[in-house]
């Protein structure tokens, strides 16, 4: 769905080999500037940076403070594409509550949800059994924790408490992400959308043997396994990581003598519920 769909976003070769670089993934992006939102056509996205100045003259969605908070830029591509005005969005793990004001941003109708509530707007519920109703939602935007990376809450249900790296394989992380997946089928309604943002995780373990530093988790793999249990696939998108960690040398060293590698990108799977499809 485009209700704010630019006009002709296809591009003349010849006129771009001119020299004119406007698009998302040309290498002269100014780090920290704000160009304007334009709907992106291809499967790399890229935003120098994490926030965009909204139509009211707001410079920040969410909280740019937050640990782990997600680009907004990233939701305002996806409810462009995917939502119109008035339709409600969800979020069942809404941490600074970036897609809330994206959503209003865009005059859709938004629903936070999180074990950890930082504003008044934004209810506390478990992701695994949100107080709504089946089939309300018309899109459903959920970046989840990605393993144990970052400490959210003292909450003891709070799944990024739980080791995707654990020895069983991440049995835990993977079952409680799982029920999510379930409970976001369930509140959107027959043929919308959802996208999950999530990254693949590595970490660093004591006393491993040498050229085995660390373990690696497939996270973004292993979601896409459980999303497609669910859902049909629309697209897997790449989105291009920016923050603080990737601009330090000293962490570019580590990587390079310790035989890692830092996470460059992040997955964007798209996702649709249609219940009359035939079951995997
Ligand atoms: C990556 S953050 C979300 C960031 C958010 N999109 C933003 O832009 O601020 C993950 C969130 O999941 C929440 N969370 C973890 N386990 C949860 C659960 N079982 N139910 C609801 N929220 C949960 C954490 O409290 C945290 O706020």
């Amino acid at each position: 769905m485009n209700a704010d769909r630019p006009g002709n976003a296809s591009e003349n070769p010849r006129r771009k080999a001119r020299g004119k670089k406007t698009g998302p993934a040309s290498r002269n992006i100014k780090p920290g500037s704000r160009p304007a939102l334009k709907m992106l056509t291809t499967t790399l996205w890229e935003y120098p940076s994490q926030h965009y100045d909204a139509s009211d003259g707001s410079t920040m969605q969410g909280d740019k403070n937050y640990t782990g908070a997600t680009p907004s830029w990233v939701i305002w591509q996806l409810l462009q594409r995917y939502t119109r005005e008035k339709d409600l969005i969800v979020d069942p793990m809404c941490g600074s509550g970036t897609t809330m004001d994206v959503a209003r941003d865009l005059k859709r109708r938004a629903l936070g949800y999180d074990l950890s509530p930082t504003r008044t707007d934004i209810f506390r519920a478990d992701a695994r059994k949100l107080p709504l109703e089946d089939a309300k939602a018309d899109f459903v935007f959920i970046d989840p924790p990605y393993s144990t990376h970052v400490d959210y809450s003292d909450d003891p249900r709070c799944i990024g408490k739980l080791d995707a790296a654990s020895d069983d394989g991440g049995q835990d992380y993977y079952n409680a992400m799982k029920t999510v997946i379930d409970e976001i089928h369930r509140v959107l309604k027959d043929r919308r959308y959802m996208a999950l943002y999530v990254s693949d995780s590595w970490k660093k373990r004591k006393g491993t043997q040498q050229g085995t530093p660390g373990t690696f988790m497939p996270i973004g793999f292993e979601l896409f396994n459980l999303l497609q249990q669910r859902f049909i696939a629309v697209d897997i998108i790449c989105v291009v990581r920016h923050n603080t960690k990737l601009k330090r040398g000293n962490w570019h060293k580590a990587a390079e003598q310790g035989n890692f590698f830092m996470r460059g990108f992040n997955y964007l799977f798209i996702m649709k519920k249609v219940m009359d499809r035939p079951t995997r």
